[in-house]
């Protein structure tokens, strides 16, 4: 089991959406050789997220399942990469994904720097000082100075950084990477879709065949900005970069391959397996014999007809078997999961066995609910998969008197997929909150399609929910007497505050010092 641990890798993109991610992962996918040809992701993203056509709702249910754990070898090493969607299909399963994986990839496109989505994801990989890699892309294109871009990660996102290689020029004139890791000159050729790039051994940025290969014009432009990058910028500590404070970046042109096999080599010699976990009663580590494992995500099965899910459960210790019977800590009982899947690339296939890092699709009438802990016989529950604060809230009209039944019960099996939450106003009013736009199509959608119950969704000018906390009760309900127009309570009965403006919420904030402002469901 030790081995298995030690060549497993389990980890998310983090990127704002066009950054390149799916460009990314079908190159890593192809150096994995878990695809064959280019354009096997992205004709699957083209598919997704263009339309909000009913029956494309349908479609992308089937095709997001498939991309949601992408595994494949590389030299040796098993990687687990699990999707986390943006465009359109944004939603909590986003956030969600970063509570499973064990270190995440950023993708930053050099034109554009650091944008709100990767801020967003970024605070989800803070909570748990995941370890990030920087992936710096579109360096063909024109874009802003290197350093600039360094210095924008440190300043908006509040990390470290530490570059390992550094591009010479960018745009037209990007001639390629030096990398500070391997002394070695690597080299850019436009539109060759290169898999491997030329590349010169350079062990000191003296040595003159330097500017005979790029010219001495960028060669000592390379020299200049090399002394000053690394009298500013820290070198590489292994033990930073593992509590999430430094992250290493590199330059480089997904749509060309160029730079994917440096960050790859990288991640396997450097990104963490998997993790320990802390639980209820204590941490659980990779390698205790006991089985033990968290459900991140649901996923409604394709045929409507059958309410069937998947639920996506991560491994975090012992050996999974398939058939042996293990506690479902929430319920108190055993169940046995007799067609456990795993995920190769987009491939699906039933296991007999799996190890801590992967993820496994287990067959759910109804059984599981997000967060839930699954254990060999120990009855403890994992921390650490909230729910996140919704960004979009509408009112749930009821169009059907005789349905109402139907839709709350339609709204709580929805909830517990995490496709949405539903909040209940003072006045018994239900607030349904979502991260992504879409959402709201897709539950409508379902709403009528799978319980039978018609709703209209009414624009909500919130754009946050903060679940309350206080020692102090009397302050609390004080607060929630005086504001029930913004009050409301999650699944779990615990007052939420819905905030208008972000500066309305700072306000608040800063007046109601004793009461605590949380934007996770778990404090
Ligand atoms: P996403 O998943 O993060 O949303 O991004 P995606 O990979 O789809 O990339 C967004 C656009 O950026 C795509 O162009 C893609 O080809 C382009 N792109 C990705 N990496 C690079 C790169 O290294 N250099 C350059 N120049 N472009 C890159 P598109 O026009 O939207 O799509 P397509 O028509 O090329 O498929």
């Amino acid at each position: 089991m030790t081995e298995e641990i030690a060549q497993r890798r389990t980890f998310g993109i983090i990127s704002h959406p066009d950054a390149g991610k799916t460009t990314l992962t079908e190159k890593l996918l192809l150096f994995g050789g878990a695809i064959q040809v280019a354009g096997a992701v992205k004709a699957k993203k083209a598919s997704r997220g263009a339309t909000s056509d009913f029956m494309e709702i349908e479609r992308q249910r089937g095709i997001s399942v498939a991309t949601s754990v992408m595994g494949f070898v590389y030299n040796g090493t098993k990687i687990n990469l699990l999707d986390t969607p943006g465009h359109k299909d944004f939603c909590e399963d986003t956030y969600r994904t970063l509570t499973a994986v064990d270190s995440a990839l950023m993708v930053i496109d050099s034109s554009k720097g650091v944008e709100s989505q990767t801020y967003k994801l970024l605070e989800v990989c803070r909570m748990r000082q995941t370890p990030i890699m920087t992936f710096i892309n579109k360096m063909d294109r024109d874009g802003k100075p290197a350093i600039e871009l360094l210095d924008e990660i440190e300043d908006r996102l509040s990390m470290k950084v530490c570059p390992l290689s550094w591009p010479i020029g960018n745009g037209k004139s990007f001639k390629g990477v030096y990398s500070f890791v391997e002394k070695r000159l690597i080299l850019f050729k436009p539109h060759s879709k290169q898999t491997a790039p030329d590349s010169v051994v350079i062990e000191s940025l003296d040595d003159t065949r330097l500017d005979q290969i790029v010219g001495k014009m960028d060669a000592d432009q390379l020299r200049e900005e090399v002394a000053l990058v690394t009298g500013v910028y820290p070198s590489f500590d292994h033990e930073l970069y593992m509590a999430g404070i430094i992250t290493p970046v590199f330059f480089g042109s997904a749509l060309n391959n160029f730079g994917v096999r440096e960050i790859l080599d990288f991640f396997i010699e450097h990104a963490p397996g998997p993790r320990s976990r802390e639980a209820t009663t204590r941490v659980v580590q990779p390698d205790e014999t006991g089985f033990s494992g968290f459900v991140f995500k649901i996923h409604a099965n394709i045929d409507p007809k059958h309410r069937d899910r998947i639920a996506f459960l991560r491994i975090v210790s012992g050996v999974f078997e398939r058939s042996k019977r293990f506690l479902h800590v929430p319920s108190g009982k055993y169940i046995k999961c007799n067609n456990p899947t795993a995920f190769m690339a987009q491939d699906k296939s039933i296991i007999d066995v799996a190890y801590p890092g992967d993820i496994i699709g287990l067959h759910d009438t109804g059984t599981f609910k997000i967060g839930d802990t699954l254990t060999e016989g120990e009855a403890f529950g994992f921390k650490g998969i909230p729910s996140f604060s919704p960004e979009m809230f509408k009112y749930c009209v009821n169009l059907n008197p005789l349905k109402t039944k139907q839709l709350h019960k339609g709204l709580d099996q929805l909830c517990e997929e995490g496709v949405a939450q539903v909040f209940t106003m003072i006045d018994g009013r239900k607030i349904v909150g979502t991260v992504g736009a879409l959402q709201f199509e897709v539950i409508q959608y379902r709403l009528d399609h799978e319980y039978g119950a018609q709703c209209r969704f009414d624009q909500l000018n919130f754009i946050k929910a903060c679940w309350l906390e206080s020692d102090n009760t009397l302050k609390l309900n004080e607060f929630v007497r005086l504001r029930q127009g913004q009050i409301a309570r999650d699944k779990d009965e615990r007052y939420v505050y819905l905030a208008e403006t972000k500066w309305s919420l700072e306000r608040e904030i800063k007046e109601n010092t004793e009461l605590v402002f949380h934007t996770t469901s778990e404090y």
